[in-house]
């Protein structure tokens, strides 16, 4: 009997100093956790304007603390889905796209291909390669309502709404983009896929319907295309483009493979012209 209770009695203890250590253990994990939270480790939203202030730096001759500024004034403090290519109308003003002859190249679905011939070459500009169109690639961002926050999730994606800050950007820096180009105009389209030009892509939709004669003389396009291509200059969404296209620009299509710009891009710069 004596025993019986002793033992049930250390048992208590024992239960207890481990109650007491689960505790304790759980007290230094918050502790931990609130800390690095605090100092920014934990799971906070990444910031976007130091990236933006980072890219906007490589641009000489720009104040960036006022191209922030002018750009917060498109979304922050809006409904994520009220945001109006307008709204970006003070950005666009105070960070003008200048006419630019023979040097600009539109793209559609060949993102990638685009950018390393371009940066190979510095024969052509794309919009990904200006002030806007760098400091904001590949990056999301919206507002609220009621705050004076910029947000980097929770933020509505290319086609949950019409108007979210994202596209209205795109859309409205590609118009204006496309307003700049003068002279000969290139547009690299992608070869592997059905419908290189595309009713819902962005140069379709925004950019062809801008070039105007005499601003613009002509147009190339670069069909990125391979041994077995699924398509090549005579598609017929390339004849939508040629009807979409104001007549009297000049029409040339040109199907080169990647081996080709790469080679293309080694040549020295006054070859610029003829690439393909
Ligand atoms: C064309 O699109 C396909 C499919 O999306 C992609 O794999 C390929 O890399 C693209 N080609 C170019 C030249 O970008
Ligand atoms: C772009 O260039 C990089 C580095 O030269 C290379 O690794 C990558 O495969 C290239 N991408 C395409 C799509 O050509
Ligand atoms: C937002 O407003 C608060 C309080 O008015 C202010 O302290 C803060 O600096 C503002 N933040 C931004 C990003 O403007
Ligand atoms: C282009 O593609 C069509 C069908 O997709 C084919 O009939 C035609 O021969 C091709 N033309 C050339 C020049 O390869
Ligand atoms: C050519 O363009 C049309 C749309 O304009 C498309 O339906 C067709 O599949 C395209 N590709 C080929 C390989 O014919």
């Amino acid at each position: 009997m004596e025993r019986g209770v002793t033992r049930s009695a250390e048992k208590r203890r024992r239960r207890r100093r481990l109650f007491l250590g689960a505790f304790a253990l759980l007290l230094v994990v918050v502790v931990i956790l609130a800390v690095l939270y605090v100092v920014g480790v934990g799971p906070k939203e990444p910031a976007l304007k130091p990236t933006f202030m980072e890219r906007c730096e490589a641009f000489k001759g720009y104040e960036c603390e006022d191209v922030w500024n002018a750009f917060q004034l498109g979304y922050v403090g809006k409904d994520p889905c009220g945001v109006t290519h307008e709204a970006y109308d003070p950005l666009m003003v105070g960070v003008p796209f200048r006419s630019t002859c023979n040097r600009l190249m539109f793209w559609s679905k060949t993102k990638d291909v685009v950018h390393n011939f371009t940066k190979e070459s510095s024969c052509y500009v794309t919009v990904e390669e200006t002030l806007l169109g760098s400091v904001l690639d590949g990056l999301t961002w919206c507002g609220k309502e009621g705050s004076n926050e910029t947000f980097t999730t929770g933020c509505p994606g290319w086609t949950d709404c019409e108007n979210n800050p994202v596209r209205s950007f795109w859309n409205r820096v590609s118009a204006d983009f496309a307003d700049s180009a003068c002279g000969d105009v290139a547009a690299m389209l992608n070869g592997s896929i059905a419908t290189p030009f595309h009713p819902d892509s962005v140069f379709a939709s925004n950019e062809v319907k801008r070039f105007h004669f005499p601003r613009v003389k002509r147009l190339q396009v670069v069909l990125v295309s391979q041994e077995n291509s699924a398509t090549n200059c005579t598609n017929a969404s390339l004849k939508n483009l040629q009807k979409e296209l104001d007549p009297k620009i000049s029409y040339e299509c040109r199907e080169v493979t990647e081996a080709d710009l790469h080679d293309c891009s080694a040549r020295p710069k006054e070859f610029c012209g003829n690439c393909w």
